[in-house]
């Protein structure tokens, strides 16, 4: 007979052996999400307007006919996951599934202006999910990222000689742009008043620019960022486009956002880069001049969930693998701060994982 110590021996095996199966097929849940999302299914449930049941899911969908019976299949695990719900109903004494969205599925509907679905294309895209098999050779040699690995090249410049990859992560940034300004004007308006100018540095194609410049229609606003971003792009009134490289030098103004440009830098990039920042908001008259920084601050006790805090960690080993950069807490943006020479900061957690850190030069 089995003494009480190998029976609990045998428990924590199993439940080992468990927790590791969990995590060597995690990436089964971002494929199958890619796929419901490749195939449009959160949109042909969301335009059939009531719960939809699966023969009509099956029906409306592009797939061959011998594969029909695959589709109850990634439901199931798309439900158990959290992106849709089910509710049985019986109909001529059959029992039908009928499927409906979730919070999570509605951020990726394709009309949706915060959807999610393009940074979901972009990161699952086999251009970035290939490095992270170079994560181990990488940590071995003194290549610069498992990207450069893998690709020959940087990211940045990548991006500027692939007009596909230049495009998907535009877009994802652009809606995630719109995402946050919705809720930083909702929340923290005051955060873009008292200024004349602001430049938004690496902003991209001008998502979030765009929504602050007709907010506030005195401030004069401009979008920063590196000229193939940027090419043939129309301002408006109060809003220019200009390209150029901020570690070279930064259009001079009153206020620069910096909307996740640093968590793509190392430390000493990221000094240089706040240097060119604070050389650009001092070179002007004497109004009001701060640099607003948009980014996680990882949570070091537990104040957050652990679902939260290991969403920060992703994105930190994202940075890892496809830019030189990485997420921080606040001792570590503290210190590059002051390294930059500026006096003081302020953060404000508003932005779910993210947070508004204000800093004073
Ligand atoms: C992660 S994206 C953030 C875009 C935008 N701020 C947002 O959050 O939606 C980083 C941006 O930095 C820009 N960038 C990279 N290197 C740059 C440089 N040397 N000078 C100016 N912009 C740069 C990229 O082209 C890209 O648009």
């Amino acid at each position: 007979m089995e003494s009480q110590s190998e029976e609990h021996d045998s428990g924590k095996l199993l439940r080992a052996q468990s927790h590791i199966w969990n995590h060597i097929f995690s990436f089964i849940t971002s494929m199958s999400l890619k796929c419901a999302v490749d195939l449009g299914i959160p949109d042909v449930i969301h335009n059939y307007g009531k719960p939809m049941p699966l023969s009509k899911l099956i029906t409306s969908l592009s797939i061959h006919p011998s594969k029909t019976s695959f589709i109850y299949r990634l439901m199931r695990i798309l439900i158990h996951s959290g992106f849709f719900s089910e509710q049985n109903i019986t109909k001529q004494n059959e029992l039908e599934v009928e499927y409906v969205l979730s919070d999570a599925s509605i951020l990726l509907l394709k009309d949706n202006p915060f959807s999610v679905t393009p940074f979901l294309q972009v990161i699952l895209d086999p251009i970035l999910t290939k490095p992270w098999y170079h994560l181990s050779t990488w940590l071995k040699n003194d290549d610069p990222t498992p990207f450069e690995k893998a690709h020959g090249m940087m990211f940045w410049d990548y991006a500027g000689h692939d007009p596909n990859l230049n495009h998907l992560f535009n877009d994802a940034m652009a809606s995630d742009a719109r995402f946050v300004t919705s809720v930083l004007i909702e929340k923290y308006k005051e955060v873009f008043q008292g200024f004349k100018s602001l430049v938004d540095v690496g902003g991209g194609t001008g998502a979030v620019t765009k929504a602050i410049a007709s907010s506030f229609p005195q401030l004069e606003c401009v979008v920063f960022d590196l000229p193939h971003v940027i090419t043939g792009l129309q301002g408006s009134d109060n809003l220019k486009y200009v390209g150029g490289n901020m570690f070279e030098a930064i259009p001079p103004t009153d206020a620069i956002l910096l909307k996740w440009i640093l968590h793509d830098w190392n430390d000493e990039e990221c000094v240089n880069i706040l240097k060119k920042c604070r050389e650009a908001i001092t070179s002007k008259g004497k109004h009001e001049r701060r640099v607003i920084i948009i980014e996680m601050v990882i949570s070091e006790n537990e104040k957050r969930d652990n679902k939260s805090i290991e969403t920060q960690l992703f994105f930190d080993m994202e940075m890892m693998v496809l830019v030189s950069g990485k997420e921080r807490n606040e001792k570590e943006w503290a210190k590059l701060i002051f390294s930059a020479g500026f006096s003081h900061y302020k953060i404000t957690p508003i932005l779910g994982l993210r947070s508004v850190i204000d800093i004073y030069p």
